[in-house]
């Protein structure tokens, strides 16, 4: 285990550089992506926290988790702010010219939230409507996409994907394009009545990223390995999206 953190900062190197017992590791998350990362009684919850913080016990990290916008997890790991991101963060092509990626740990599609009974029935009906996005997600880059394509009549960006499923609830938008496990999850909670109507197979697989060349990214997907092999992934992902 990790045992106490040698120091506060989570950006110091250790002193020899042989391995990772007692650091502290700063780690950046959007904690607003129910199940994957929520607030819950104050403390950061999820999937993901779970999935991390079982690699940082196994590698011997102490974790600092910090709140971030989602869309400055890149930015903040290229200047050093951060020394790595857990975020149901796709593993892109765009993003790994600026960032690196540990092995993929999640499989998730692009997903077409309405409230229950609109007439939108799939991505052919909103060429009038007002669709929400959450800024720098790939939901985002879908929709101006098919925006482009002139299949979108306007695009509301927010900055967390809760701003976004409040003004669907609340009509402001007509329409939410997000990662599947995340909206499927807003159906289930929500006090209002949603309902997704069509799935995108955009085929796309988070990955835990990382400033280039970082000295982390190995022992993490050692962890991840491991973590997959021996049935805590399973138990995991059972206590999140079992039934
Ligand atoms: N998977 C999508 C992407 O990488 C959305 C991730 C949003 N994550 C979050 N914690 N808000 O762009």
């Amino acid at each position: 285990g990790g045992g106490d953190a040698g120091g506060e900062n989570g950006a110091e190197q250790p002193e020899d550089g042989a391995g990772l017992e007692g650091r502290t590791v700063t780690i950046a998350s959007d904690i607003a992506y129910r199940p994957f990362e929520f607030m819950e009684g104050g403390e950061p919850v999820g999937f993901d926290i779970d999935l991390i913080n079982e690699i940082a016990e196994r590698a011997g990290f102490e974790p600092d988790i910090q709140n971030v916008t989602f869309d400055g997890i890149i930015p903040g790991l290229q200047s050093g702010t951060y020394d790595m991101a857990i975020s149901a963060m796709t593993i892109t092509e765009e993003r790994e010219q600026q960032v690196d990626f540990s092995d993929p740990y999640f499989n998730a599609d692009q997903s077409l939230l309405v409230r229950a009974g609109s007439d939108i029935e799939s991505v052919d009906d909103l060429a009038d409507a007002n669709v929400g996005v959450q800024l720098g997600t790939t939901g985002a880059m879908l929709a101006t996409e098919f925006q482009s394509e002139g299949r979108i009549g306007e695009l509301t960006t927010f900055d967390t994907i809760e701003d976004a499923f409040l003004a669907l609830e609340n009509g402001q938008v007509d329409a939410v394009i997000n990662d599947f496990p995340v909206s499927a999850d807003r159906v289930e909670t929500s006090g209002a009545d949603l309902e997704i109507v069509e799935t995108f197979p955009t085929g796309e697989q988070y990955g835990i990223a990382f400033p280039p060349d970082s000295e982390l990214r190995e022992p993490v997907n050692q962890a991840l390995a491991e973590i997959k092999e021996d049935g805590t992934y399973a138990e995991i992902y059972e206590k999140w999206f079992g039934q």
